[in-house]
């Protein structure tokens, strides 16, 4: 059901310094974005994330894996949160966790993710370093949906990045940013904006 306000609620899932969901908020202060950050989840307490987060009066939570079992246990926790946040759309951010089909499954569709390479090259961990040690004259970042693989679902959108000569990890990983600073608030946009549109025709 759509609530009074009509943009997407978002929450925001991150693990590090937020460079990606600061340009989120920044994107979302515009009044005709079609999109909210309604909380920041981070697995790390002292994320700078969740403290920036908070600088612009948006609920930051630290969940603390090591209160859960196992991965399964830690994400069903995760998605009856999301659940009772009543949020519309899972923006990873940065979240450096492998999510369980139990989270997966809970909001098909609904979970993004941004990646800093040109999917489907380049997944895991270490895609800049792989692309730099490539030999390819340019890498990029992928806007995906979430499934149960590690960065394999349907891709959204992409933009690509020159590889320099000279370039290292730091370098070029700073010039991919830079391009995922436009590149996700596009996307999140126009999924919010499609998302919106479903639930007036429902
Ligand atoms: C980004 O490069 C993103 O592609 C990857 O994690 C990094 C997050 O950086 N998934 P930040 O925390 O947004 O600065």
């Amino acid at each position: 059901m759509l609530s009074t306000n009509p943009k997407a609620k978002l929450a925001v899932l991150v693990s590090g310094t937020g460079s990606n969901l600061e340009a989120i908020i920044k994107a979302t202060q515009n009044s005709k974005y079609p999109a909210y950050v309604g909380v920041v989840i981070s697995d790390q307490k002292e994320a700078l994330a969740l403290k920036k987060a908070t600088a612009h009066q948006i609920p930051a939570v630290f969940v603390n894996p090591k209160l859960y079992d196992s991965r399964e246990a830690y994400d069903q926790m995760l998605a009856s949160m999301l659940k009772e946040y009543k949020v519309d759309l899972v923006i990873l951010a940065g979240f450096m966790r492998v999510l369980s089909p139990i989270f997966v499954q809970a909001f098909p569709k609904k979970i993004l993710n941004i990646h800093p390479a040109l999917l489907p090259k380049y997944p895991g961990l270490h895609a800049v370093k792989e692309a730099l040690e490539s030999g390819d004259s340019h890498t990029g970042c992928t806007v995906h949906f979430v499934d149960e693989g590690v960065d394999t679902g349907p891709i959204i959108a992409q933009t690509q990045v020159s590889i320099k000569k000279g370039d290292t990890q730091d370098s070029l990983h700073a010039r991919i940013k830079e391009q995922e600073y436009t590149l996700y608030p596009k996307a999140i946009s126009d999924i919010s904006h499609s998302l919106l549109i479903q639930k007036l025709k429902a």
